[in-house]
């Protein structure tokens, strides 16, 4: 029966209703619950997030990891100073997303994070400072701002400061998926770091980071080679998007809207298994098309700022801050000054398991908004 159906239903005689009760007290005894009275919840017409719209200002997360990093040490057990963005529509969980989790972390003058490893998938994203190093299977990898540094599933890592002042970025893991999933593996590494060098470049970068050339003695791996994505090959991308749209030349997602996808540069394909990560750049003025998808997302604004809706919600946004999409939630980014945001999703889960699904509405200096139906988003 659908919720349109109007055909009359008979009212149960006692006897029958007495049956009935009888019948779901001798399902709950065998511990067997029937769909028929929870199907709409099951199975909703479109997606049915507990998660909510979140904003977590940057100006609000920063002093409160500083003040952790006076009070709490960094070391082995506790291993991270990292402090999760917990969405309210989950209560009892650090998850920002069902699947997704992000947290600010926070590493004080010439500290160490000791070195670790587990099946979460993992990266880093620097939205200011520099001089850390985060060594990645012994590979020291510089981090600096607006970078994007890889550490894939079951690679020994470990952090260590090299100034005297104290680093902060976002942490994005798969940390809800791996939970739900129950494939969560954790291994203690050696409780000396693999190494303090401190080179610009990592040797992973030096082997896999120049464009199209695939170096082919190097040796297969299951993730993306590639550890470290810089800010100045991003930047280098989204600014020549821009300026190919004004030469009238394709290339933009849409009108004054860059994008780059972060790939790992052996397939093709997403730079981590389980989470896509994107960089965005409106022009000023600017106005993102209206996107739905389904799955969830988490994006940090990088520089400048803008207004973004989520669902019903409006946010004001400016560097640093961090805003959740719960699934099937329109989003809508406008700019006047321009802005660029980093985005994260659980996209490659979904599209691997069949189930990507998003509209685009084509709302961008257009009369007439369009809604498309697709099956492959940003194909
Ligand atoms: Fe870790």
């Amino acid at each position: 029966m659908t919720s349109t159906d109007t055909r009359p239903v008979a009212e149960p005689t006692a006897e029958e209703a007495a049956a009935l009760d009888q019948l779901y007290a001798d399902f709950a005894a065998a511990h067997m619950a029937p769909l028929w009275t929870q199907r709409a919840g099951l199975m909703p017409e479109t997606p049915q997030p507990a998660a909510v719209p979140m904003l977590w200002r940057w100006s609000t997360l920063y002093p409160l990891a500083a003040r952790s990093g006076e009070l709490v040490p960094v070391g082995r057990g506790g291993e991270r100073r990292a402090i999760a963005l917990a969405n309210p529509g989950l209560p009892g969980t650090a998850y920002a997303t069902p699947t997704l989790w992000a947290a600010i972390q926070y590493l004080g003058p010439r500290e160490e994070a000791p070195a670790h490893r587990h099946t979460q998938t993992a990266f880093r994203f620097v939205v200011e400072g520099e001089g850390v190093w985060t060594n990645v299977a012994g590979d020291p990898v510089a981090m600096r701002r607006g970078d994007l540094l890889l550490t894939p599933g079951m690679h020994f890592h470990e952090h260590h400061n090299t100034t005297d002042h104290p680093m902060a970025w976002v942490d994005g893991l798969d940390i809800p998926l791996v939970r739900q999933l129950d494939a969560g593996f954790f291994e203690f590494g050696p409780d000396q770091l693999a190494t303090r060098e401190t080179p610009a470049a990592s040797r992973n970068e030096r082997l896999w980071a120049h464009p199209g050339l695939r170096p082919i003695g190097a040796p297969r791996t299951p993730s993306s080679p590639l550890m470290a994505y810089r800010w100045e090959h991003t930047d280098a991308a989204l600014t020549a998007q821009l300026e190919l749209e004004r030469e009238g030349h394709p290339g933009v997602v849409s009108p004054g809207h860059a994008a780059i996808r972060f790939s790992n540069p052996a397939t093709g394909g997403d730079a981590l298994s389980t989470i896509r990560c994107e960089m965005h750049r409106l022009a000023p003025g600017a106005r993102s098309a209206t996107t739905r998808v389904a799955g969830s997302a988490v994006w940090q604004v990088f520089s400048g700022s803008g207004v973004v809706t989520v669902g019903t919600q409006r946010y004001e946004v400016a560097t640093g801050d961090l805003f959740a999409v719960p699934s099937w939630a329109p989003v809508t980014i406008t700019t006047d000054e321009g802005l660029d945001a980093f985005r994260f999703s659980d996209d490659p889960v979904f599209e691997a398991l069949g189930l990507a699904r998003s509209t685009i509405e084509k709302a961008v200096d257009e009369e007439q908004a369009v809604d498309e139906e697709q099956a492959e988003k940003h194909a």
